[in-house]
């Protein structure tokens, strides 16, 4: 069979070991696999080669994308699914897989009902897709911030002050819940975990009052302005407050040891479910087993407030 396998949305670590399983075990078992560019725009352009076993190699390791992603505005046209279904007709492709987030999925159901045999992998650092307890890239993305967090901690010490650290996340928490709880935040506030300002600083009050040195508070980005809102703390107070925005460094870097593991099983995963004539689902993981839904299941659902939350107020 041929496959066609393209990552697409904000890009993650892992990505490329989960492409390099797909190519592998697509491999041994007997498939042509193509690497397609820039996600959907790819498919719509006809950019897409051969990949070999040789061609991944190296690739566990490499942060980024080397297939390249976008977020394609002309893909979301029906005349744009159309000509990416026939791209890949016309080369003989019948089946995808496809690396990405919400996004991706919402994509990979529509190229399902054209009759493109359709998988998707969770490749986003949010860890925001539903039916599956981690996406490729969290944890490295986790490790980033928690590195960050920890510097940040020795100048705020030093200077007695507040720090306040925005992550990524787009609407959900679980970058700062989890970065948090590592870097031993004093608050961490997410879409799931809302504070309210005044008790913020009325708890920073009482710290300062306390003779406390530091506080992190970290936040979720799209809630409010951190710069602001560290201004406000310094002003209210008492605790002098800075802001730092973390921003796309959260989505470099080599990927960590349970993203390439993670990567790699999904990647094998979704080749066997083609093998077995199974698609139009995504994989993921669960209690540390794979598992497949169907894309319907998962795309637009909520994922249940992580439990993590009932922890946090009494470790911080
Ligand atoms: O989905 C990954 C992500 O990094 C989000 O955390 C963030 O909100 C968004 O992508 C940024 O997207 P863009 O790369 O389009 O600015």
């Amino acid at each position: 069979m041929k496959i066609g396998v393209l990552t697409s949305g904000g890009d993650a670590p892992g990505m490329n070991a989960a492409v390099r399983a797909v190519v592998r075990v697509g491999d041994i078992h007997g498939h042509q696999v193509y690497g397609i560019r820039d996600g959907y725009a790819g498919l719509i352009n006809d950019d897409m080669y051969l990949l070999t076993h040789e061609s991944v190699s190296g690739m566990i390791a490499l942060g980024g994308t080397f297939l390249g992603t976008s977020r394609s505005e002309d893909f979301m046209k029906i005349e744009g699914k159309q000509k990416a279904v026939n791209n890949l007709l016309n080369r003989g492709i019948e089946a995808l897989i496809v690396i990405g987030g919400d996004g991706t999925y919402r994509g990979a159901m529509d190229l399902t009902k054209l009759g493109i045999k359709t998988i998707g992998l969770p490749g986003t650092i949010d860890n925001d897709i539903p039916g599956t307890d981690f996406t490729i890239g969290f944890q490295t993305a986790v490790e980033t911030i928690v590195d960050a967090i920890d510097k940040l901690r020795d100048t705020s010490t030093s200077h007695q002050r507040c720090s306040i650290v925005e992550v990524m996340g787009r609407h959900c928490g679980d970058l700062a819940l989890y970065a948090g709880i590592c870097g031993g935040a004093e608050f961490i506030v997410t879409p799931e975990n809302p504070m309210n300002k005044d008790q913020i600083i009325s708890r920073l009050k009482k710290h300062k009052a306390d003779g406390r040195r530091h506080a992190i508070i970290v936040l979720t980005e799209n809630i409010i302005d951190a710069h602001d809102f560290a201004k406000e703390i310094t002003e209210k107070s008492g605790f002098d407050s800075r802001a730092t925005v973390l921003g796309y460094i959260q989505r470099g870097g080599s990927p960590c040891p349970e993203d390439r593991i993670l990567a790699s099983r999904l990647g094998t995963y979704a080749v066997e479910l083609l093998n077995d004539d199974i698609y139009g689902v995504c994989v993921g993981v669960r209690d540390n087993r794979v598992i497949h839904l169907p894309f319907a299941n998962v795309v637009g659902q909520k994922r249940p407030k992580n439990e993590l939350y009932k922890m946090v107020k009494k470790v911080s």
